[in-house]
């Protein structure tokens, strides 16, 4: 399968500054000029699909035939296995308006113990990124972490649901862990740690050859 190449300006379709980030740290080795969705003014558009890469497409849609630029939107979220794959696409949803991702947490250990569910809590984090172009051509991606969740949550880094996730073969949590451990991209182009490394990593193979 032949993949579009990616050179120039990019729109990173996103107006979550932890995923903003985390893009512009995955792009930085690459020649490519990444300007943000909120700096172009680009609305967000409603979330109305069923699966993480249908979100993911529809928003780097949108932000392509806005800006008139390759658009790269990630789309991704927490699923816990005893809740029946919860919050999964309602990860951002979770947090309410207040984006109070602290409360969230505390929902997802409040529903384990209605539940009566025993540690381990199997968790995984999944991203599915998309990249379009004006004329609707799209690439998607798709990455998955698999981890056990830990209460209270530990650490002050990274974002949203990092702090209760301690992804297998390690005993720290995204949270205690700096940008560099969790995207965990190893030089040798072996498997990166996050989910949304890990989609990266397949999408710099196919389109930022
Ligand atoms: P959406 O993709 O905009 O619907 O939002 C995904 C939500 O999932 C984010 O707001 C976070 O709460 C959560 N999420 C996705 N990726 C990560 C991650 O790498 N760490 C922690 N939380 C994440």
């Amino acid at each position: 399968m032949t993949h579009r190449k990616l050179a120039g300006r990019l729109v990173a379709a996103t107006h979550n500054s932890g995923k903003l980030r985390e893009l512009r740290e995955l792009l930085a080795p690459y020649a490519i000029d990444v300007v943000s969705a909120g700096a172009l003014g680009l609305a967000e558009p409603e979330e109305t699909g069923e699966t993480f890469a249908a979100n993911a497409t529809l928003k780097a849609i949108a932000a392509s035939r806005a800006s008139g630029l390759p658009a790269l939107a990630d789309d991704s979220g927490l699923c816990v296995e005893a809740l029946g794959g919860a919050p999964g696409v309602y990860s951002a949803r979770w947090a309410g308006e207040g984006k109070d991702f602290a409360a969230a947490m505390r929902r997802i250990e409040a529903e384990l113990e209605a539940m009566g569910a025993p540690p381990p809590w199997r968790a995984y984090f999944v991203s599915a990124l998309a990249l379009a172009w004006p004329d609707d051509h799209v690439e998607n991606f798709e990455g998955r972490v698999d981890g056990a969740l830990v209460f209270p949550p530990r650490g002050e880094r990274g974002f949203g649901y990092d702090p209760i996730f301690v992804p297998d073969g390690h005993d720290r949590s995204f949270g205690e862990m700096s940008a560099e451990e969790k995207h965990g991209l190893p030089a040798d182009g072996s498997r990166a740690l996050s989910h949304r490394a890990r989609a990266f990593q397949d999408l710099a193979r196919a389109c930022l050859g």
